[in-house]
């Protein structure tokens, strides 16, 4: 079948490459794509929020299977302009519906349904510009660090945590009454600071049935030791090496199956991805956040270690089938270490020429912000390329990462030499 992947990052490059891996794979589409895709798939200059130019192109290129990878469209409601549309209502779209995808696009809604399906997460408290006062009040009665959350979607940056109460008091106002993050931070959710080691869970999911995909651990600051401002993500790790069998069950039980049935009881059409932030605070895991989506460096190590038929994992999703189908993972490590443009989180320039991609032996370069100019592949953004590498260990894995980042060069690059370093 020939298939169309939405976005233009790590995660997308990686979805090709795995899709490409298909026999059941005809043709391959990215939109907007990068200079990696463009090596295994034919990239459409079209933006993933485009409807009318996503219908056109499945049309036109007979496009049987559209995997969204970012979460932009699914919160504008890709999947149900997908199934209201005649012509589109039989295409397979890997992704969830626009109410479903609230569980990203609103933290207030995702904090409700967590307390509705009794699924552990932070106590908490919303407040809205006329509640200002109340809100203030409610600050005065936690004990810092204060968790102030932005509740739209605000490009990863809507989230605060401040150990003064009069920072945190001036920042609630910022964000309620002068839109610090736009329409965004018209409603801000605050919560109780959970103190405890992070992971990430990712679920696929037909709404019924789910899977349980590799886990992995992100390193989010753009500094070594976790220092500094908050990127993407610098580097990821699969699997969470202290994600054994007890704290495993406990996710399962009190945390993916009441998700999963939560959904299910409030009749949400959600075939797609669940991907769980968590912390573990002690011994018990509690939830940070839903993404309707696979994260991006997760997937870049997520989705080498899975070993089923992309395309049939997704097909069952989409058919919710998934209970007929087998999901079997490489038990070797993954590690992914992310190359970036010199200034990012904040400004930083593109269009500096990549050198040594060709060199790199044993490990996979996954772009994330290319493009090609004049033949040469040149920076196109702030992440530029992941290099992922598969060992018996973590520690051996990064190494080959490592080796090979070293052979990579461009105009004022940066890598965190510290992927990995809180884990034992
Ligand atoms: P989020 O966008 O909700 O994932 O939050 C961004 C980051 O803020 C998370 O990855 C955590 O590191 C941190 N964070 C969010 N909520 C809490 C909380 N309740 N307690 C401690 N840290 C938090
Ligand atoms: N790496 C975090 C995310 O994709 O949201």
């Amino acid at each position: 079948m020939n298939i169309l992947v939405l976005g233009s990052g790590g995660r997308e490059h990686t979805f090709a490459y795995k899709l490409a891996q298909s026999d059941r794979c005809d043709s391959l589409y990215v939109a907007p794509g990068n200079a990696g895709t463009a090596e295994i798939a034919t990239n459409v200059s079209i933006s993933v929020t485009d409807f009318n130019a996503i219908k056109e192109c499945v049309l036109k290129n007979d496009i049987h299977m559209v995997v969204v990878g970012p979460e932009d469209p699914l919160v504008h409601g890709i999947a149900d302009y997908f199934s209201e549309t005649e012509e589109l209502k039989n295409v397979m779209l890997i992704g969830p519906s626009k109410r479903g995808a609230l569980l990203e696009g609103s933290k207030e809604r995702a904090k409700e349904f967590m307390l509705q399906h009794s699924i552990p997460t932070a106590a908490y408290a919303s407040f809205t510009k006329e509640s200002l006062n109340a809100g203030k009040a409610f600050l005065d009665t936690l004990k810092p660090p204060y968790v102030l959350k932005a509740d739209g979607l605000a490009a990863g940056k809507g989230v605060l945590i401040l150990q003064d109460i009069k920072d945190a008091k001036q920042e609630l106002e910022n964000m309620l009454a002068h839109q610090k993050f736009g329409d965004a931070s018209n409603t801000v959710v605050i919560e109780e600071f959970l103190d405890g080691i992070e992971l990430s869970v990712f679920v696929l999911t037909d709404g019924e049935d789910y899977k349980i995909l590799p886990t992995a651990k992100d390193y989010k600051r753009i500094g070594e030791g976790d220092k500094g401002l908050n990127t993407g993500g610098m580097g990821a790790i699969s699997p969470v090496p202290f994600a054994d069998t007890t704290l495993m069950n406990k996710i399962e039980e009190r945390i993916v199956k009441p998700t999963v049935m939560g959904l299910k009881e409030e009749k949400i059409d959600y075939k797609g991805f669940v991907f769980i932030g968590l912390i573990k605070v002690g011994d018990e895991p509690y939830v940070i956040e839903y993404n309707v989506r696979m994260g991006d460096p997760e997937t870049e190590v997520v989705l080498p270690r899975i070993k089923t038929d992309l395309v049939d994992l997704l097909e069952a999703a989409y058919r919710k089938e998934l209970n007929n189908i087998a999901l079997e993972v490489d038990l070797r490590a993954a590690t992914t270490v992310m190359v970036v443009s010199g200034g990012y989180p904040e400004a930083y320039e593109k269009g500096k020429e990549i050198s040594g991609i060709s060199s790199v032996e044993d490990s996979i370069v996954f772009h994330a912000g290319t493009t090609l100019k004049d033949g040469a592949v040149v920076t196109n953004g702030g992440r530029v390329i992941a290099v992922t590498s598969l060992d018996s260990d973590f520690r051996k894995a990064l190494k080959k990462s490592y080796q090979n980042i070293a052979k990579l060069s461009f105009d004022r690059m940066y890598y965190r030499t510290d992927i990995g370093f809180d884990l034992s």
